[in-house]
């Protein structure tokens, strides 16, 4: 019996266990109903009683080394119980993190800073609360001219001087008025008006302005930047038509279809049957605008022009609702991939 407690001893000492399982094996063995220790006590209760003292002081060190031992492999194994043992493994690439995505007006504005950006336009950026100067006075539109009604705006109360602005051309005023010609630059940014939420109008949307003043700037100047812009965005084969049209700070003025980037002009539900869409209003810089800003019309001439872009990115992607845009709807926006 001392030569298997000695046995049982060296054993306990020298065991490992490299699963949990294996650990949990030893535990049955060694200290289980049927295991090592208790056949012992067993057997202890025949031995003679001359041997007792000693062997029973051997038994109970067995004992007490088999729970040391089945704690510290218990220990050994709950650090890691949580996780699956896959995770040992350090070498493995780790866990990807989900990446958002570009909101899709986002996606199609740098697409048009990237356009005009070939072609040498920098990028201005104005203020969302404006004075009425830079909003409408400056822009060839004083109090009570008809053109005010063309966009209604949101006033501040107690201050009618002040509004948000309903345009980025706007912003055109501000770069006259703190530069010098050659101006070759665009204004992305956001804009508002007092309009009821539909499908198809909201509150708030954006637009991206265009400017170019130097000298013996003429609209076949605009009309080839604009076929540019066009082509670039929505296709090599793409047209573009000017219709005359009316803008208080451009003269003449225009607003510009594009041929119809799905049907390519034959007709469909999207440019209901025409052929054309419009996506923009451009003109000739109004010398009286100029002359708002102090630059001498009788040297500089430019054009400008401005488009929705809530309007081109619901024509790319098809997108029917406006709304959509501004409800945050991970559904929707997952829906768009950019590569910057
Ligand atoms: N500001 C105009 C609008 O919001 C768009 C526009 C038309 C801008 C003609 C221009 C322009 O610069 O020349 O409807």
């Amino acid at each position: 019996m001392e030569k298997r407690i000695k046995d049982l001893l060296s054993e306990i000492d020298s065991f490992s266990a490299a699963t949990k399982e294996a650990a949990e094996e030893f535990r049955v063995k060694m200290l289980g109903k049927k295991g090592e220790v208790v056949e012992l006590f067993n057997e202890f209760k025949t031995i003679e009683p001359a041997l007792r003292k000693e062997v029973g002081k051997a038994l109970n060190e067995l004992k007490t080394k088999a729970q040391e031992k089945i704690t510290l492999l218990k220990t050994t194994f709950e650090g890691t119980e949580d996780t699956s043992s896959n995770n040992n493994d350090l070498t493995l690439p780790g866990e990807t993190i989900a990446l958002g995505s570009r909101h899709p007006l986002s996606i199609i504005r740098n697409e048009i800073i990237d356009i005009f950006s070939r072609i040498g336009f920098t990028v201005s950026e104005g203020r969302e609360i404006e004075d009425d100067w830079h909003n409408f006075t400056a822009l060839n539109t004083p109090e009570d001219h008809p053109a005010r009604d063309m966009q209604d705006t949101f006033y501040i109360q107690s201050n009618p001087d002040i509004v948000l602005r309903t345009q980025t051309s706007s912003v055109q005023v501000h770069i006259m008025e703190d530069q010098k010609p050659p101006i070759r630059t665009i204004s992305p940014g956001r804009v508002y008006r007092n309009e009821a939420v539909s499908a198809r109008a909201h509150c708030q949307f954006h637009q991206v302005e265009g400017l170019y003043i130097d000298k013996n700037i003429s609209f076949a100047d605009l009309k080839q930047t604009l076929l540019y812009f066009s082509k670039e965005m929505f296709g090599d084969g793409t047209q573009i038509r000017l219709r005359p049209s009316y803008f208080p700070f451009t003269e003449p003025s225009a607003e510009m279809d594009v041929s119809c980037p799905f049907c390519k002009g034959t007709g469909c539900n999207i440019c209901k049957g025409s052929g054309w869409v419009e996506i923009l209003g451009c003109g000739m810089v109004d010398p009286t605008v100029l002359e708002n800003c102090k630059i001498d019309s009788n040297i500089y001439s430019g054009f400008a022009f401005g488009m929705g872009i809530e309007r081109i990115t619901m024509l790319k992607y098809q997108v029917k609702d406006i709304r959509l845009f501004f409800e945050n709807d991970l559904r929707f926006l997952q829906q768009f991939k950019s590569a910057n």
